[in-house]
């Protein structure tokens, strides 16, 4: 028996192999963890220690990343391949330990090589530790929402086809809740993700935007839902009658049952931001019954907004404070140490002699990058074991290598021949000294498509600190910065031709990948990442890796 604030060891097992499901009239064999799409929700408490022993029984290389988790100290369980481990290889297996502290909320887990999330990912419930509570009334259950997309096609195969023609990837054949595509979809009539609720109680729903390319609106007909956590971190009430997320983002809201005994539809469309951003133009949808309604009844539909509703997504992602004085609060450092302008978006590459490329222009590749650096994985060792082990040649610290080109990033018109549409290759990271604070100015360039990049930092939360529309302009926008009460996420949306200021503390050893949440986009370079120093003491020095950490 253990006292009531005493952290525990939570202790999982997850084998990641082929899994035959049926879905939108097909057979397919998909990855997956223990035989359940989405896969196993992992519940600690604040304070624990989370051990999950992942082997590879599936045909890919395979890593599995804790999105959002700070892992203080704990850099080589982070997951992303090649950045702080080498991948698991086929019938191999690797033990990722580590501890969960200063964040409570919603979390999720998933694959970091490949385009595999797409099947292997699954919740990752932090509640606060024994004796403490929510800050806010406690609910009656806590229901895990995942909003996911699927595709008919093997995925890696959607994936390489795309990175060998140079052409954007294909969209997918469906959104799914839960796994679930829903009644729109043919032979999905009984493929539904049905939530039971009791009128009068209320729900915590988490809900995570596991899809791949695509940002979600998610709506409850004839429902208010009250956020009170984003990217697991507790935000100032915020009633709302949709949300949107974006890819990596997740939510904790609580919905009242508060309508008249009946069934509700809750539903998800893209939010696309611009016209020729590709996506699937369908709907998923599910049902929550309240107990007692008749089972005859036809759910009430809600309306969603549509696919370009930059307003009402722009209006949701800026509205949201955080709480101050909440659990696990923090103030925005005031003074700054590095301060950098990156310039995030689509680009182009020469195609290889030879080869025939299906990239926007004639002969060409689609890419993207970063400040003009569009950014490669290394082969021979991870970034991490580079770092820890002073192995030369894996990585550059000259991100930026040179100052922005300036000029209208909002024009998509540009002229073909700038340096910033043919970005250079290379792995170029950014040093930076322990416990340093960054502030990074994200502006949205237009070239080729106007969109909006989730940008996602594994290691850190940071506030947002503003964003808006148009080029940054520094006279004018930075009197719109709030240090009072911004939000704090783990990935923004960088609003559709616009930017975004953020801020954090760079107070956790080891290597830290800053990238697009489009899986379309990571391949293509739009990506970098922070290599933080060690401080000066034992508990702020990263510690060797674990024995068992996969090797190259
Ligand atoms: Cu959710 Cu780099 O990942």
């Amino acid at each position: 028996a253990s006292t009531a604030s005493a952290s525990k060891i939570v202790e999982h097992t997850f084998y990641v192999q082929n899994l035959t499901v049926d879905r939108l009239c097909n057979r397919r064999v998909i990855n997956a963890v223990n035989g359940s799409l989405p896969g196993p929700t992992v519940r600690v408490r604040e304070g624990d220690t989370l051990v999950v022993h992942v082997f590879n029984k599936s045909p890919y290389n395979m890593t599995i990343h804790w999105h959002g988790v700070f892992q203080i100290l704990s850099a080589w369980a982070d997951g992303p391949s090649m950045v702080t481990q080498c991948p698991i290889l086929p019938g191999s297996k690797y033990t990722y330990k580590f501890k969960i502290s200063k964040q409570e909320g919603t979390l999720w887990w998933h694959a970091h090589v490949s385009w595999l999330r797409a099947t292997v990912h699954g919740a990752l419930i932090i509640r606060p530790r024994a004796g403490s509570s929510y800050p806010f009334p406690k609910p009656y259950k806590e229901v895990p929402i995942l909003l996911g997309e699927w595709w008919n096609a093997n995925v890696v195969d959607v994936e390489n086809q795309a990175l060998a023609t140079g052409a954007a990837p294909n969209i997918s054949d469906a959104y799914t809740i839960n796994g679930w595509p829903g009644d729109l979809y043919p032979c999905s009539q009984n493929q539904m993700y049905k939530l039971k609720v009791e009128q009068g109680k209320t729900y915590l729903l988490r809900i995570i935007n596991a899809a791949l390319n695509n940002q979600l609106f998610y709506k409850i007909a004839n429902h208010k839902m009250t956020v009170v956590a984003i990217d697991a971190s507790y935000t100032k009430p915020y009633v709302t009658d949709v949300v949107v997320a974006a890819p990596g983002q997740t939510l904790d809201v609580l919905l009242t049952a508060d309508q008249p005994v009946g069934s509700y539809y809750m539903a998800a469309r893209a939010y696309a931001s611009a016209a020729g951003v590709p996506f699937d133009n369908t709907t998923t949808r599910g049902v929550v019954v309240y107990d007692g309604a008749p089972s005859s009844a036809t759910p009430l539909m809600p309306a969603l907004p549509a696919f370009n509703d930059t307003p009402t997504a722009h209006k949701f992602y800026s509205n949201i404070t955080s709480l101050i004085g909440g659990p696990h609060w923090v103030p925005v450092p005031r003074t700054v140490d590095y301060k950098m302008f990156v310039t995030i978006g689509l680009g182009l590459e020469v195609c290889p002699a030879n080869t025939t490329c299906q990239g926007p222009i004639n002969g060409t590749k689609l890419s993207a990058s970063m400040n003009n650096e569009s950014f490669v994985l290394p082969t021979s060792l991870s970034m991490l074991q580079a770092f820890f082990f002073n192995v030369g040649g894996v990585y550059t610290t000259d991100f930026p290598a040179k100052p922005p080109i300036q000029f209208d990033y909002t024009n998509s018109s540009v002229n073909n021949n700038l340096p910033l549409l043919f970005a250079p290759k290379g792995t170029k990271v950014t040093k930076l000294k322990f416990n340093s604070t960054v502030e990074i100015i994200l502006q949205n360039t237009a070239i080729l498509g106007i969109e909006n990049h989730p940008m996602h930092i594994h290691g850190f939360d940071f506030h947002v600190l503003a964003q808006g529309f148009g080029n940054y302009n520094p006279a004018e926008d930075r009197k719109k910065l709030n240090f009072f009460n911004p939000q704090m996420r783990n990935t923004i949306g960088v609003p559709v031709g616009g930017w975004a200021v953020i801020r954090f503390r760079a107070n956790n050893p080891g290597v830290w990948l800053m990238h697009c949440h489009l899986d379309a986009h990571l391949p293509l370079g739009l990506a970098t990442a922070f290599v933080v120093e060690n401080g000066p003491t034992p508990d702020t020095t990263l510690p060797p890796p674990p024995a068992d950490l996969p090797q190259c």
